[in-house]
């Protein structure tokens, strides 16, 4: 399998606060990592740090070259800016209107991608940065808690847009506290505790009993 990303012994340090501690990982080419931990455990600084936005302190990342597209816990939209002005304003020569137009029926944006986000509800702003994120064939994709504000029916689109960028081998990185939600779609889950990485599951483990199973790891 070819290596999109490599962390080798990264730490990271806020001031005093080590996020992440000599933390070793691989991405690989079409693949569904799902990141999943207690609430400060490491998992936005891991993403982060991925895509260069916050230095490493120690340690080696390969692959940061690769095109990257993400959603970190919210999308940065323009008030005044229509969901169709953002995604036309983000596309580069690699996207078509053609796939603007597929975006924008896969995540089923229609109804509201000619209004100004001002107006957006909550959901409507995740969806619209889940379309952002997949904008530009990106070959690694970061998602920070995207189901966070959808409801079910926004959840499946997300699931099954996910599943097809997979297949034209995209690779995704995704964290998520709701266990369940991942289990569908990743092909293994990373699970870090204290900005460690305590295990690396792959999914026929998680097949049974899925969330007890994590739970009872990250006790
Ligand atoms: N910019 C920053 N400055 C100082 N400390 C930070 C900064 N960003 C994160 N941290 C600290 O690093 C640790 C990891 O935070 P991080 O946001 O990566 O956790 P997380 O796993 O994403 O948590 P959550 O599930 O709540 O989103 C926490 O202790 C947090 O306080
Ligand atoms: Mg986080």
């Amino acid at each position: 399998m070819k290596t999109i990303v490599k962390l080798n012994q990264v730490s990271v340090t806020f001031k005093k606060k080590k996020a992440l501690a000599n933390l070793d990982c691989e991405l690989f080419a079409g693949e569904v990592v799902g990141l999943v931990g207690p609430n400060g455990a490491g998992k936005t600084t891991l993403m982060k740090t991925i895509l260069g936005l916050v230095p490493a302190s120690q340690g080696s990342i390969i692959g940061q070259e690769q095109k990257m597209a993400s959603l970190i816990e919210q999308p940065g939209l323009y008030p005044f800016m229509t969901g169709l002005e953002h995604l036309e304003l983000f596309s580069d020569q690699s996207c078509n209107q053609l796939e603007i137009d597929q975006l924008i029926q896969l995540l089923d944006l229609t109804e509201f991608i000619n209004q100004k986000t001002k107006d957006y509800s909550l959901g409507m702003k995740q969806r619209l940065g889940i379309a952002l994120a997949l904008l530009n064939k990106p070959q690694l994709v970061i998602l920070d808690e995207p189901m966070n504000g959808l409801d079910p029916y926004s959840v499946k689109l997300l699931k099954e847009a996910i599943l097809i960028y997979r297949k034209a081998g995209i690779s995704f990185l995704i964290s998520s506290h709701i266990l369940s939600e991942l289990e569908q779609i990743v092909d293994r889950v990373l699970l870090v505790k204290a900005g460690e990485l305590v295990e690396n599951v792959e999914h026929p483990e998680l097949l049974n009993d899925f969330e007890e199973g994590l739970l009872a790891k990250l006790a």
